[in-house]
């Protein structure tokens, strides 16, 4: 990273500890310079690998990339089984640079749906990386937000039934822990490229107080620069969480 950028993140304040991404519009990419859909997915991955970087160099701790929904398994066949080989292969590929950097792998979603191969192949990468220490790279993967907290509420009812709780002890604070992202704080900033502008079933929960940063980009043309302007773009916010601007 150049020092000019560097000193200037540094001078706006304050960096978000959790960003959240929608990597959308790979297949826009593609088509744009008249390759198949599964190019632009390629070209995906080096996106990843770029943001990756920056993050861990700037101190994010915390980075979501929305990588598979639970929606995406309805579309054709070939290309979900392109994004789980591709997935497999990058995991494979890259975990010992991962591990090198001190990256934190982790997943959020159904991992399970996954197939076999590509669900052995990141939680070896889980369980080899789980003392680093510095950036906590966290892929949602066969993820649905409405699904997440329909499972949370069962949990729930199933442990006051049970008579473990009551109704009072039923708390915000309780419904976030029986989430996937129980041990991750909320993202403060969410980034969706693509050029729409909704939250796709994404940390539903999670983002209430997230500030958000679309932008036309596709995810394939998002890199370091990118990313440092909607960094600079975030700390030039002012979060109030409901109150009014003289009290923060
Ligand atoms: C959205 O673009 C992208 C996806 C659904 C898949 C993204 C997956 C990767 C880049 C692989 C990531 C791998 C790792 C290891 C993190 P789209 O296909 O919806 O694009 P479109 O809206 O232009 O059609």
């Amino acid at each position: 990273m150049s020092k000019k950028l560097r000193k200037q993140i540094e001078k706006h304040g304050d960096l978000p500890n959790h960003i959240a991404i929608i990597m959308d519009g790979n297949g826009r990419w593609a088509k744009s310079h008249r390759f198949k859909r599964i190019a632009g997915h390629k070209e995906g991955i080096n996106s990843v690998r770029e943001i990756v970087r920056v993050c861990g160099e700037i101190g994010v701790k915390h980075l979501t990339l929305y990588t598979f929904s639970s929606e995406n398994w309805t579309r054709p066949e070939s290309e979900v089984s392109s994004i789980m080989n591709l997935l497999f292969s990058t995991i494979k590929k890259e975990i010992e640079n991962l591990h090198k950097n001190n990256v934190r792998l982790s997943a959020i979603g159904e991992l399970d749906d996954l197939p076999n191969k590509s669900y052995k192949e990141i939680m070896e990468g889980i369980n080899k990386t789980k003392d680093n220490t510095g950036l906590n790279l966290i892929l949602a993967l066969s993820y649905g937000s409405r699904q997440e907290l329909l499972m949370a509420v069962r949990r729930i009812v199933d442990r006051f039934k049970e008579k473990e709780i009551n109704i009072k002890d039923i708390s915000e604070n309780m419904i976030s822990k029986e989430l996937y992202t129980s041990k991750i704080p909320d993202p403060d900033l969410l980034i969706r490229t693509g050029g729409e502008n909704r939250i796709s079933n994404f940390l539903l929960w999670q983002s209430a107080y997230t500030e958000f940063y679309m932008t036309d980009i596709h995810w394939p043309d998002f890199r370091e620069k990118e990313l440092l302007d909607s960094i600079i773009d975030y700390q030039m916010r002012q979060r109030r969480f409901g109150k009014i601007s003289e009290q923060i």
